[in-house]
């Protein structure tokens, strides 16, 4: 295979980007739908773009993103239901009983929208800390612990057939953090709460330490849920950051439950970390030695 895309897929993986605006430019387009089988759009389902008013929902800048990744057969995930950040305000204004059933609303209405076509959600979004706490979003501050649970709860009622997922960050080791969300999953299989699938975003630097990187994955495999890389990008440039790309590449290729990686952006033009030039291609749509790394070793 001579694509990441193509070369994921021999192994029954995708191979995705985040991406979000400028499809009105060739080279990314052409860069996306040529190099990868998978999208996470980086901002269009988030609350703030698709629910800005109560009742009042817009998923026409998603649309744009489905529709095209649909006519290439891409996987689809969508990104992301409850989370504390673009966040509009009027929802942290509502009280407990209101903040419950619009969550719950927002769930309903956004799923429903692309019932069917999503791969999985990432159904809660950072709700940890990194010291294994909850963080004190509104949600878990108005709504309490069972927050997380009553939204894995609606999101199965809402599309049964996709895969709902929980997605963090600095979760890429076996470390406090990682610890406090596998106790939850395990605490959820166990009792039955559905969820399908972790996401590790994963974003690194050239000088991450991936000594439990593997192990932390597999051992919430080991759970029976799938383990997803879903906003890889690796500030640094050179072999130092091709090195991580691999390792990270070749820890989900270990795995039979990894699934699949996204890197979160194409070109580091447009990277949300700008001075870090940290994604697979150069401002110029150059491929950089991390993508080669990454197309050999998948
Ligand atoms: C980022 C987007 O890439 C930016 O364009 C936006 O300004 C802020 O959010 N964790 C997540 C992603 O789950 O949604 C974030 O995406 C990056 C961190």
């Amino acid at each position: 295979a001579n694509t990441p895309g193509a070369a994921a897929a021999q192994t029954g993986r995708y191979f995705g980007a985040g991406i979000s605006g400028h499809l009105d430019e060739a080279a990314y387009v052409n860069t996306w739908t040529t190099e990868f089988n998978g999208v996470t759009p980086g901002n269009e389902m988030k609350w703030s773009t698709t629910e800005p008013r109560r009742d009042q929902f817009n998923f026409a800048p998603a649309d744009e993103i489905v529709s095209r990744a649909r006519d290439k057969r891409m996987t689809i995930r969508g990104h992301t239901l409850v989370w504390h950040a673009q966040l509009p305000s009027w929802v942290n204004d509502l009280d407990a009983t209101n903040l419950r059933s619009a969550t719950r609303n927002h769930i309903n209405q956004v799923m429903g929208h692309w019932k069917g076509q999503i791969y999985a959600w990432d159904v809660v979004n950072e709700a940890f800390l990194g010291d294994g706490t909850r963080r004190q979003s509104v949600f878990q501050q108005k709504l309490g612990d069972g927050y997380i649970e009553e939204a894995f709860r609606a999101a199965r009622a809402a599309d049964p057939n996709t895969k709902l997922c929980y997605n963090d960050f600095n979760t890429d080791g076996v470390n406090t953090k990682s610890t406090a969300i596998y106790n939850m999953v395990r605490d959820f299989r166990n009792r039955g709460v559905p969820i399908d699938c972790v996401g590790f975003q994963s974003h690194l630097s050239s000088n991450s330490s991936l000594s439990t990187y593997q192990a932390n994955l597999q051992r919430f495999a080991d759970l029976g849920v799938e383990v997803q890389i879903t906003e890889l990008d690796v500030g640094g440039s050179g072999s130092a950051q091709a090195d991580v790309y691999r390792k990270v590449t070749q820890a989900c290729l270990a795995i039979s439950r990894c699934t699949g990686i996204t890197v979160w952006g194409i070109t580091d033009k447009y990277s949300w970390r700008d001075e870090e030039t940290p994604l697979l291609f150069d401002n110029n749509y150059a491929k950089k030695q991390a993508y080669y790394d990454v197309l050999y070793a998948l």
